[in-house]
C-alpha cells in the first residue's frame, strides 16, 4: 500500500521570516516520519525559499495553482514548467477557492490538470460540494461532474497519475469538519465512480480529505478505509498542529 500523504496548503499566507520559523520547528519532527509523504504548498513567490529549506529532507514541494497555458503573453500567470523548474512535485488544481472566487470551471480545471501532467507535475485535483448542494442532496452528482470533466479531458489512466482531494466547501476554513463517516461515504463513492472506468486506477489513486483537518481529528479521518491522507489549510500554518496531523497519518499507515 502507498504511504499516506499530507499536503499543507498555505494559501495566501506567510513571509520569508515566518516561513523559515515554521520550517525550523517542523522539519526535524517531520523527518522522523518515514511512512508518510509530506508536502507543503506555499505561495509561488516563496517556492524557491522553501525549495532551499527542504532540500535535505524528504518534504516535497507543491504549488497552489498553475496556468493552463505553456508560455507566452499571459501577464501574471505561472506555468507548470516554471513550477517544475523550482523543484515542485505537486500542484493543486481546482481548489474550491479557485472555483468560487476566480471562476474556474470544470473544463478549465481539466485543462490545468492536463497541463500539470504535461509538465511533469503531480496534479492534486480538488473536488467537493457547497453547503447548499449538500442540503439538496447533490453532493455525489457534483463530485461526479467534477471528476468526469477531468476523465474526459485526460483519460482515466492519467487521472490515476494524480491525487484527488475531497474537500466539502462547507468544511473549508470553517472549523466544521465532515464527520469521518460523512467523509468516508464520499471517498468510497469516488473510488466506486473511478472503478466504473478502471478498477486498478480506483484502487491505487490516493484520495485525500480536506476541510478543517486538525491535530485532534486527523486520526479518526485518516483511519477510514478510503481516506489516504489530508489536504490541510489553516492547521498547516502552525508547526505543532501540522506535525500532529502528519503523525496521525503515520499512525494510520502502520
Ligand atoms: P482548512 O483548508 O484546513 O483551513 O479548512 C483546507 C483547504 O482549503 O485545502
Amino acid at each position: 500500500m502507498a504511504n499516506m500523504l499530507v499536503i499543507g496548503n498555505w494559501k495566501m499566507n506567510g513571509s520569508r521570516k515566518s516561513n523559515a520559523e515554521l520550517l525550523s520547528k517542523a522539519l526535524a519532527p517531520m523527518e522522523r516520519l518515514n511512512h508518510v509523504d509530506i508536502a507543503v504548498c506555499p505561495p509561488f513567490v516563496y517556492l524557491e525559499q522553501l525549495a532551499n529549506l527542504v532540500v535535505k529532507s524528504h518534504i516535497l514541494l507543491g504549488a497552489q495553482n498553475l496556468s493552463q497555458a505553456e508560455h507566452g503573453a499571459f501577464t501574471g500567470e505561472i506555468s507548470g514548467s516554471m513550477i517544475r523548474d523550482l523543484g515542485c512535485h505537486f500542484v493543486l488544481v481546482g481548489h474550491s477557492e479557485r472555483r468560487s472566487l476566480f471562476g474556474e470551471t470544470n473544463e478549465l480545471v481539466a485543462a490545468k490538470f492536463q497541463s500539470a501532467l504535461r509538465d511533469g507535475l503531480v496534479p492534486v485535483l480538488c473536488v467537493g460540494e457547497t453547503l447548499a448542494q449538500r442540503q439538496s442532496e447533490k453532493t455525489l452528482e457534483i463530485v461526479d461532474a467534477q471528476l468526469r470533466a477531468v476523465i474526459d479531458e485526460v483519460g482515466i489512466e492519467r487521472v490515476g497519475q494524480g491525487v484527488i482531494a475531497y474537500e466539502p466547501v462547507w468544511a473549508i476554513g470553517t472549523g466544521e469538519t465532515a464527520t469521518p463517516a460523512q467523509a468516508q461515504e464520499v471517498h468510497r463513492h469516488i473510488r466506486e465512480y473511478l472503478a466504473q472506468f478502471d478498477a486498478e486506477v480506483a484502487r491505487t489513486t490516493r484520495i485525500l480529505y480536506g476541510g478543517s483537518v486538525k491535530g485532534d481529528n486527523a486520526f479518526d479521518l485518516f483511519s477510514q478505509l478510503d481516506i489516504d491522507g489530508g489536504l490541510v489549510g489553516g492547521a498547516s500554518l502552525d508547526a505543532s498542529s501540522f506535525v500532529a496531523i502528519c503523525e496521525a497519518a503515520q499512525a494510520c499507515t502502520n
